[in-house]
């Protein structure tokens, strides 16, 4: 199977951050947060499997900042690492303020989707290779994670 660059999977999207995604203190829920990382993380996925893929899991998710309503928010996701059937997905949220144009990152995530066919049973994925130095420091810090995570998860199946 080919292998693909990172930037292949880049995938971006833009959202208006409304009232009703608010809570009482005026800035997004995290939970509306989650469910676009959850979204892009597909996309991005399906866009470098080229098949249908599944959510196996929300690794880490860090609110670093608050986005407030009537902030865009730049939603970037793109496979920073690739197992047999699975991809590493890294999602980073930035939001901007759009009177005065100040930026800010406030949500970094990292999951894990898997590719599957009509059974729901994985199947293999190209391989990614990384090209820019952020891409870089993703790619050869991700064996570390697949690992916690593995650990994380055959544990808690004992
Ligand atoms: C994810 C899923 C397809 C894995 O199936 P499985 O029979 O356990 O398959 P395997 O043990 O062969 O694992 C397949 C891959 O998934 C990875 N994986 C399995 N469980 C995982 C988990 N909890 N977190 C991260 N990766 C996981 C494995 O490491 C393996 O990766 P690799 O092929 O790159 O080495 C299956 O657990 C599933 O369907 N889960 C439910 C998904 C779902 O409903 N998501 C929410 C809505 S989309």
């Amino acid at each position: 199977m080919e292998k693909l660059p990172m930037s292949a999977s880049r995938t971006v999207q833009t959202r208006l951050v409304l009232p009703p995604d608010t809570n009482h203190l005026n800035t997004i829920f995290g939970g509306r947060i989650l469910a676009y990382i959850d979204e892009i993380g597909a996309l991005c996925a399906m866009q470098h499997a080229k098949s249908t893929v599944v959510t196996a899991s929300i690794d880490s998710v860090d609110f670093l900042s608050p986005a407030k309503a009537g902030d865009a928010l730049t939603i970037e996701a793109f496979v920073s690492y690739t197992g047999r059937s699975s991809m590493e997905i890294y999602v980073k949220v930035t939001a901007r303020d759009l009177i005065n144009q100040n930026e800010r990152l406030t949500t970094e995530s990292f999951l894990t989707m898997v590719a599957v066919n009509e059974e729901g049973k994985p199947v293999p994925v190209p391989q990614v290779y990384p090209e820019t130095e952020e891409e870089k420091i993703l790619y050869e810090s991700a064996p570390f994670r697949r690992e916690n995570r593995k650990l994380r998860y055959t544990s808690r199946n004992k």
